[in-house]
């Protein structure tokens, strides 16, 4: 690669990525999942973020929590816009537009509670991978967590294939050419070249339908996971064999559903895995079963079990706040091989206990229904899966809010001020939380319509309507992540707010983001 401004360390930098939050990197999830798993919740006080991209996950961690940050990333354009909202959250983070080799080598950084990485792992060459090693091995501290997360074998073994014939077309085409369309070009030749019905097909049946997902996927999104000079997905025992050196232990999943095997293996399956001892050979024959493609988790230097007691003590402690109508609960929901029922008796009574936008503790709905005979720890199972499916939503204790109150309210009037010149970002920071809400630009407005007080749905409507005009010179349309219907006459767009201030705005308020 001849152009090393493009491609530093072997990694696209001109073309940015997509403004996403990521809950596996909030300290709440991991106490949360390590309490699931039977092991003392980790105390998160100093927290590294590496390669943070457009930065919304560490910022909203930064302003939703008492935890100190720290993280890098190289792309100059990402690091600008992440310390711009750090300027304006007045968060005490440190972000830097190092690269891994100069931030992992800097002497005046502490050492670490957790250091976490986000879509990194995979996409990374050796010698970088090297970098975060030593980093982890100097850095952590002795009860220290990592998160990671990575391309996993076996599931995307047919994705190989797919990525060689992007990157030799793309390869091939100038240098000097934009990336963003030269990405376009190399998935148009990929299907040209499906289309010749070559003998690959045969072997790899999965090729069209992955080639029909990618058409779907943001170009700076596919430019970053499928045109970097590096994608190597991983075996988990690959990851064992990389981290346990470090004295590093597999932990918890960053994705509770994980924990609940019995959801999404066979009866046979989970006999099979249950009859495995060693924790590490589960995962390995669990991934093979349910053919993984990407495995995000929690990795620790001190593996410390909880006794039955200790547990029930500390879950019984998790405080809950329902996210959405008890009227769009749906029973199913979607698990790695199909779908799955979640007990709906249980899962009713959370919800309705919920139902009053207050934060309850799993004892406060233990105890409110002590007299049917259910084990608080069934109900802890039930919220866990309310969790995971986003009917409900972990919070922090009223002390935390208190001191973090201001940093969010800074970074929502800057998310705030944005949503009128961009709908780019669709995520607010709940004080509640601790993290990232999905809330999109529309809302976003609507929110703002309210602040600068316009009482009415047909108002707020009016408001986004004449913001998105001025944005955009023409109508709204429907764009990923907004739910505006496209006639302003409509009877549609006034139901569309009356909708939002009946079943969206009392949570937004229960989050305290409005
Ligand atoms: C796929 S993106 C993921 C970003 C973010 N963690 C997320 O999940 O949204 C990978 C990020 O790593 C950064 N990166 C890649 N190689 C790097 C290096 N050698 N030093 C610093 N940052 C790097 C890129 O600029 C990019 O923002």
């Amino acid at each position: 690669m001849d152009n090393p401004e493009k491609y530093r360390d072997e990694y696209v930098t001109d073309v940015t990525y997509t403004m996403n939050y990521k809950l596996e990197l909030n300290p709440l999830n991991v106490q949360f999942n390590f309490l699931c798993s039977g092991l003392r919740p980790p105390e998160i006080n100093k927290a590294c973020e590496l390669g943070f991209g457009q930065g919304l996950t560490i910022n909203f961690h930064a302003s939703g929590s008492t935890t100190q940050w720290y993280g890098n990333d190289f792309n100059h354009k990402h690091y600008l816009f992440a310390n711009e909202l750090a300027r304006a959250s007045k968060t005490d983070c440190l972000l830097t537009p190092e690269s891994f080799h100069d931030f992992c080598n800097r002497t005046d950084l502490p050492n670490f509670d957790f250091i976490g990485l986000h879509g990194i792992w995979s996409w990374i060459n050796d010698e970088n991978r090297d970098i975060i090693i030593e980093f982890i091995k100097n850095k952590l501290n002795p009860n220290g967590v990592v998160y990671i997360s990575y391309n996993a074998f076996p599931g995307l073994i047919d994705t190989l294939p797919i990525k060689k014939l992007l990157s030799d077309y793309y390869n091939e085409l100038p240098e000097e050419r934009d990336t963003t369309e030269k990405v376009v070009d190399s998935i148009q030749f990929l299907e040209d070249f499906l289309n010749l019905n070559p003998e690959i097909i045969n072997s790899f049946p999965n090729l069209t339908k992955k080639l029909a997902l990618i058409k779907t996927q943001p170009k700076h999104y596919l430019a970053h996971e499928y045109f970097n000079k590096h994608w190597q997905p991983f075996y988990f025992t690959e990851m064992n064999d990389i981290l346990e050196p470090l004295g590093l232990k597999y932990a918890a999943p960053a994705y509770i559903i994980d924990l609940f095997k019995n959801l999404y293996l066979t009866d046979d399956q989970h006999q099979f895995i249950e009859k495995i001892e060693n924790a590490n050979s589960q995962q390995n024959y669990i991934d093979k079963i349910i053919n993984r493609q990407f495995r995000a988790e929690y990795w620790v230097k001190n593996l410390d079990p909880l006794n039955e007691e200790e547990y029930l003590n500390l879950i019984s402690e998790v405080s809950l706040l329902a996210i959405k109508p008890v009227d769009t609960f749906e029973i199913i929901f979607e698990t790695y091989t199909g779908n799955a029922e979640v007990n709906e008796k249980i899962a009713k009574l959370i919800l309705y206990e919920l139902a009053t936008y207050e934060v309850k503790t799993i004892a406060d709905i233990y105890h409110a229904h002590a007299d049917e005979g259910i084990a608080l720890n069934d109900i802890a199972t039930v919220a866990a899966l309310l969790i995971y499916k986003k009917d409900i939503t972990l919070v922090q204790s009223n002390q935390k809010i208190s001191e973090i109150s201001h940093q969010c309210k800074n970074l929502n009037t800057f998310i705030m001020a944005r949503s009128i010149i961009s709908d780019d970002i669709n995520f607010m920071v709940s004080p509640r939380t601790g993290g990232g809400v999905f809330v999109n630009n529309i809302e976003q407005l609507y929110i703002l319509a309210r602040i600068r007080g316009l009482k009415k749905p047909e108002e707020w409507v009016k408001f986004a309507w004449d913001v998105n005009l001025w944005r955009s010179g023409k109508i709204l349309d429907d764009r990923v992540g907004s739910t505006f219907p496209n006639d302003i006459n409509g009877k549609e767009m006034i139901d569309h707010a009356i909708d939002w201030e009946k079943n969206r705005l009392p949570f937004l308020n229960a989050l305290l983001i409005t």
